[in-house]
C-alpha cells in the first residue's frame, strides 16, 4: 500500500537530510507567527526573508490524500474500514513545482517499514533505518489525546499493516519535510512529540474538509460491483465540490487488457482507489487558510478515460463497520 502508490515526481537528495534543521540558516526569530505576514506557500518564499516556521517555505504544495480500499487484510484483528467513508492517507508537502523529497529528518524516524528505504529512493541515498521503538500512537498518550487516537483508528486505516505503523510512515516520510512542523518551530518549551500531535491534528483538519464519499454520493456515484463509471464522472464531481481538479488514482488491470478495451490505445487502470487534493497555504498550514489548486496538468489521473471503464468497488463483506465517532 505504500511504495508503489507514493512514487510521483522526482525525489531529491538533500545534503542536510539527516539534520534537524531543514535550513542551516533558518530564521533567528522566535517563531511568533502573529508577527509574520501569512504569505502564500507557492510560488516559494525565500526562507532567509521570512520565518519558515510561520510560512511554509519548503513543501508549499499541500496534498490531502485519501484511499478507497475494499479490505484491510487485518480484519481478523478488528482493523476495519469506516462504512461510507474514504480513508485518510496523509498530508504531503510537495515542492511548488510538483516534485518532492522525503524522510527529511532522520532524528524523527518512526516508520517501521521505510519505503523507499533510502532518502532519495536510490542505492546511493542515505539509508533510512527501520524504526523499532514504541508505536507512534503511544506518543499521543502523555498529551491525553485519546479522542484523537480513536478518530485515527476509525478513519486512518492501513492495508496489510497495523494502523500505527502506517501513521509513523506518513509522519517520518512526509511531515518531516514541512518547514512549519520542524521542532524549532515549537520554541524553547518544545515537548517531545508535540510536532507529531500537531501534524496528526492538522492532517485531520484537511481530511475533514474533503468528504469524498459524500460528494460522490450526492452525484449518485456510489460503490458498486455491477455498475461502472467514467473517469470524467469522478473528475467533474470532485472538481466542482473542491474547487480545483484533484489527482484521481486507479489500480487494477489496465483497460487495454480488459475485454472491453482489448487492442485499444487506452491503457489506464480501471479500479478507483485514490484521490489527492492540492492546495497552497497562507501562513502555517496548521491554520488551514488555503486555496485549492488544480493537480498538475500533466498528471491528473492514471485511470482509463474510456466511457464506463472505471470500477468503484463495494467493500468486501466484513471489511467495514459503522464509524463510532463522527467524521
Ligand atoms: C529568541 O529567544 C532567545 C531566548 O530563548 C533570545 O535570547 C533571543 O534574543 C530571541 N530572539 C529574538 C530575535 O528575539
Ligand atoms: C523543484 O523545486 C525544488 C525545490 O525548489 C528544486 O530543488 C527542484 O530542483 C525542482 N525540480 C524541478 C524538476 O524543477
Ligand atoms: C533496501 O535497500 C537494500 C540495499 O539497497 C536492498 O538490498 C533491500 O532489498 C532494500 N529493502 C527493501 C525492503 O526495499
Ligand atoms: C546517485 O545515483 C543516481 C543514479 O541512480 C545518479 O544519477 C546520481 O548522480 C547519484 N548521486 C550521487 C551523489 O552519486
Ligand atoms: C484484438 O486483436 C485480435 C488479434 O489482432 C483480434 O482477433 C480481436 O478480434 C481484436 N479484438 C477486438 C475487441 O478488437
Ligand atoms: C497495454 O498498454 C500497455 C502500455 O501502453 C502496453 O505496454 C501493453 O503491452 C498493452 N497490453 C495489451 C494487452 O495490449
Ligand atoms: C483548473 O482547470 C480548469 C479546467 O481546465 C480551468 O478551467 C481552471 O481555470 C483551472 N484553475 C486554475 C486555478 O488554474
Ligand atoms: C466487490 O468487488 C471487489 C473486487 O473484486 C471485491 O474485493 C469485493 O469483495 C466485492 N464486494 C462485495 C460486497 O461483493
Ligand atoms: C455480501 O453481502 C450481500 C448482502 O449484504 C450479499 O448480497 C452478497 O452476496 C455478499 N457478497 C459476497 C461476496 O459474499
Amino acid at each position: 500500500m505504500m511504495a508503489a502508490k507514493l512514487s510521483f515526481g522526482e525525489a531529491i537528495l538533500l545534503a542536510s537530510a539527516a539534520s534537524a534543521q531543514l535550513y542551516p540558516d533558518q530564521s533567528p526569530l522566535n517563531h511568533t507567527c502573529a508577527l509574520q505576514e501569512p504569505l502564500l506557500s507557492c510560488p516559494p518564499q525565500d526562507p532567509s526573508l521570512v520565518d519558515s516556521c510561520c510560512v511554509e517555505t519548503f513543501g508549499g504544495l499541500l496534498l490531502t490524500t485519501q484511499f478507497w480500499d475494499t479490505y484491510t487484510g487485518r480484519e481478523s484483528e478488528g482493523q476495519l474500514l469506516p462504512a461510507d467513508t474514504w480513508t485518510l492517507h496523509g498530508l504531503w508537502p510537495d515542492f511548488c513545482n510538483g516534485s518532492y523529497t522525503q524522510y527529511c529528518d532522520l532524528t524523527r524516524q518512526y516508520d517501521p517499514i521505510p519505503s523507499p528505504n533510502t532518502t532519495n529512493a536510490k542505492p546511493n541515498g542515505t539509508f533510512v533505518p527501520p524504526y523499532t521503538g514504541p508505536k507512534i500512537g503511544t506518543f499521543l498518550e502523555p498529551f491525553g489525546k485519546f479522542d484523537l487516537l480513536e478518530y485515527m483508528n476509525t478513519y486512518w486505516i492501513a492495508q496489510n499493516q497495523d494502523n500505527a505503523g502506517f501513521w509513523g510512515h506518513e509522519f517520518s516520510k512526509h511531515a518531516t519535510c514541512f518547514s512549519t512542523f520542524n521542532t524549532p518551530c515549537y520554541g524553547p518549551e518544545y515537548k517531545q512529540h508535540e510536532d507529531v500531535v500537531d501534524f496528526f491534528e492538522t492532517t485531520i483538519k484537511y481530511y475533514k474538509r474533503v468528504p469524498t464519499f459524500t460528494w460522490l454520493e450526492k452525484a449518485d456515484i456510489t460503490p458498486s460491483n455491477s455498475t461502472t463509471y467514467s473517469y470524467a464522472d469522478f473528475r467533474d464531481t470532485l472538481s466542482a465540490e473542491f474547487g480545483a481538479i484533484p489527482f484521481i488514482g486507479c489500480s487494477g488491470p489496465r483497460y487495454n487488457t480488459t475485454e472491453a478495451g482489448k487492442n485499444g490505445t487506452d491503457s489506464g487502470f480501471t479500479v478507483l482507489n485514490e484521490v489527492w487534493y492540492y492546495e497552497h497555504a497562507y501562513g502555517r498550514p496548521q491554520e488551514g487558510n488555503t486555496i485549492a489548486v488544480n493537480a498538475t496538468s500533466t498528471y491528473q489521473t492514471n485511470c482509463a478515460k474510456a466511457e464506463g471503464a472505471i470500477h468503484y468497488y463495494a467493500r468486501t463483506n466484513g471489511s467495514e463497520k459503522a464509524p463510532t465517532v463522527p467524521y
